[in-house]
Parts: structure tokens; sequence; C-alpha cells
């Protein structure tokens, strides 16, 4: 018998959350947003929340970890429930969809198959770090990248957050020259650099170092994180991205595109495209303004 443990928080809360659960052993998780029809006989979420639903071994376990949810939370009601025994391996499976971009095929191992004719094979197993690439966000940032690297063969490219290293990976595939992805959480970046392993680019780099600590500009930067870290960032991702550099910003609801769009005008990056896939927006800036 398996436990779970279901927490549902606002988007904003999300990371302090996803840092206490990875602290607590547990044997995988699945995460629900807006983007993501609510499994049959599941309550819808509330407005700008998120669910984790983590599975642990045994009772002590998720208790424990409820416990530890409840003391940096005390606004969430995690709740424990038993998991009904069948093979672990095959309902996660389940949930996992290869996704196809552009020259581009992103699947689990056992999907490999379904790749078919993809120039592009990026094999990424569902683990502790987000990006398996079927997130509409992971997606058009996977589409930008298709369409922008054949222009700028060789391009030096910085993925911020980089959580599975897919879009690294990706950009590597695709042409890149310098391939850097850093990501604040310590595990992203361990499984980031096995899957560039697995992936035969083991030449990425894959740093937790933060942003100011990278030297030199890209020809590229991608940063798949929630809106309100990329405002903070916004000085940060600008002086990263080179003269005549693109800089590719999503994880941006619709609803708050427009802060977002203002926070990089004032560091003198011009928007140069907005693509939506649902609720989601990929804005592209360019850094001509300051050429
Ligand atoms: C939505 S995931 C994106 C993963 C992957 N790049 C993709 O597109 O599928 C966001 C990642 O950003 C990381 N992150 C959050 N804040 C960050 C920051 N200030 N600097 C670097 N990484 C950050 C998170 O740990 C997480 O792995």
């Amino acid at each position: 018998m398996y436990y779970s443990l279901h927490v549902e928080v606002p988007e904003e809360a999300a990371e302090l959350l996803q840092a206490v659960i990875d602290g607590t052993n547990p044997l995988g998780l699945e995460i629900r947003d807006h983007t993501l029809k609510p499994p049959p006989g599941a309550p819808p979420l509330k407005p700008g929340c998120v669910e984790l639903k983590v599975y642990y071994e045994g009772a002590h376990e998720a208790e424990e970890a409820q416990h530890q949810v409840r003391a940096e939370l005390p606004e969430a009601e995690p709740r424990v429930a038993p998991v009904e025994e069948e093979d672990w391996s095959e309902t996660w499976k389940k949930h996992i969809r290869s996704v196809r971009v552009g020259r581009i095929w992103v699947g689990p191992s056992w999907q490999v198959e379904k790749a078919g004719d993809a120039p592009v094979h990026i094999v990424i197993d569902p683990g502790m770090a987000f990006g398996t690439g079927d997130h509409p966000t992971t997606e058009m940032c996977l589409a930008e990248l298709d369409l922008e690297l054949p222009c700028r063969p060789g391009a030096s490219v910085l993925d911020v957050g980089t959580g599975s290293g897919v879009l690294a990976i990706a950009a590597r595939k695709l042409g890149a020259g310098r391939v850097v992805g850093n990501d604040v959480d310590p595990v992203a970046v361990q499984i980031a650099r096995e899957n560039a392993e697995k992936n035969a680019v083991p030449e990425l780099e894959l740093t937790e170092k933060p942003l100011e600590r990278l030297g030199g500009t890209f020809d590229l930067v991608v940063a798949n994180i929630f809106a309100n870290v990329l405002c903070q960032l916004a000085p940060r991702l600008a002086a990263r991205t080179a003269k005549d550099g693109l800089l590719l910003l999503t994880g941006i609801l619709d609803t708050q595109a427009e802060e977002v769009q203002q926070a990089f005008e004032r560091e003198g990056m011009k928007l140069q495209a907005r693509r939506a896939s649902g609720e989601w927006v990929l804005l592209t800036f360019d850094n001509r303004a300051s050429a």
C-alpha cells in the first residue's frame, strides 16, 4: 500500500512547497495546474492555485511530510490518503506524453519508438525536476529554439531554470555552441546533468550558480520560470543577453504578460513577439535597442 499527500497552494507558494517536498524522500509526484483537465471525480482547482500529489512508501513518511508542509505553509491543508496498490511504474507511465515540436521529439525512454523520423530525439524520464517536454511553456520554448537556432548556428545559449535540462539539451542538439543551464534547485541540476549524459551531450555546463556569477553574454537566453521571479531577475537576464541577442521568457500567464513586458522594457529590451498556448504566454525580446 502506498500513501499520497495532496496539497493545494497558490502558485506563488509552489516553489516553497516543492522545496519542502524535496526533503521528504517521496517516491514521485504529480503537479496539477489549470492547464490540465481534473482527473475524473477530482474537484476543480481554486483559481491561481496548483496541486501537488506526492507519493510515499508508507503512512509514516506521508504524515511526517504533512507535518512539515503544515509547519512551512500554515494556510495549506495537506491531506494524506492510501493509494490502492497497482503496478506503480505502469500507473506513472500512463500520465506521460511524448511530444513532437518541429524537428524535436521529447519523450520517456519507454516511448522512443514513437520518435519516428524526428531528426532530434530527447529522452527525459520523469523525475524530481520539471521538464518532460509536454507542458505548454516548455513546448513553446522548444518551438522557438527550433525556429531561431538554424539562423544562428553555433549560437551561445543560456537556459535559466533548466529543470530537467530539456531546453539546454534541445539547444545543443539543434546546433548551439556553448550551452549553459542553471537552476536554484540542486536536485534539478543533478538530474539535468544525468539527462545531458543520457542524451549524449555531456559538454553542457549545468550549474547552481546564480545568473550574476555566470560569465559573459549569450546569443539566446531562455527562461521558463514564474512571472514574479522573471520580474525580479529582469536586470540580470537583460545583462546576460548579448547585443543583437534574443531573450525568450515564459512561465507567464496571459494576465501577467504586461507586467513582465514592462519590467523588461525598463531594462532596454524590445518586445519582438508574443506567442500563446492556452493561458500561457511566451514573450520574445531582442536587445537591438541597446546595440
Ligand atoms: C517551470 S521549470 C522549467 C524547466 C524547464 N526549463 C522547462 O522549460 O521545462 C522552472 C525551473 O526554474 C527553477 N528556478 C526557480 N527560480 C529560479 C531562479 N531564480 N534562478 C534559476 N532557476 C530558478 C526551478 O527550480 C525550476 O526547476
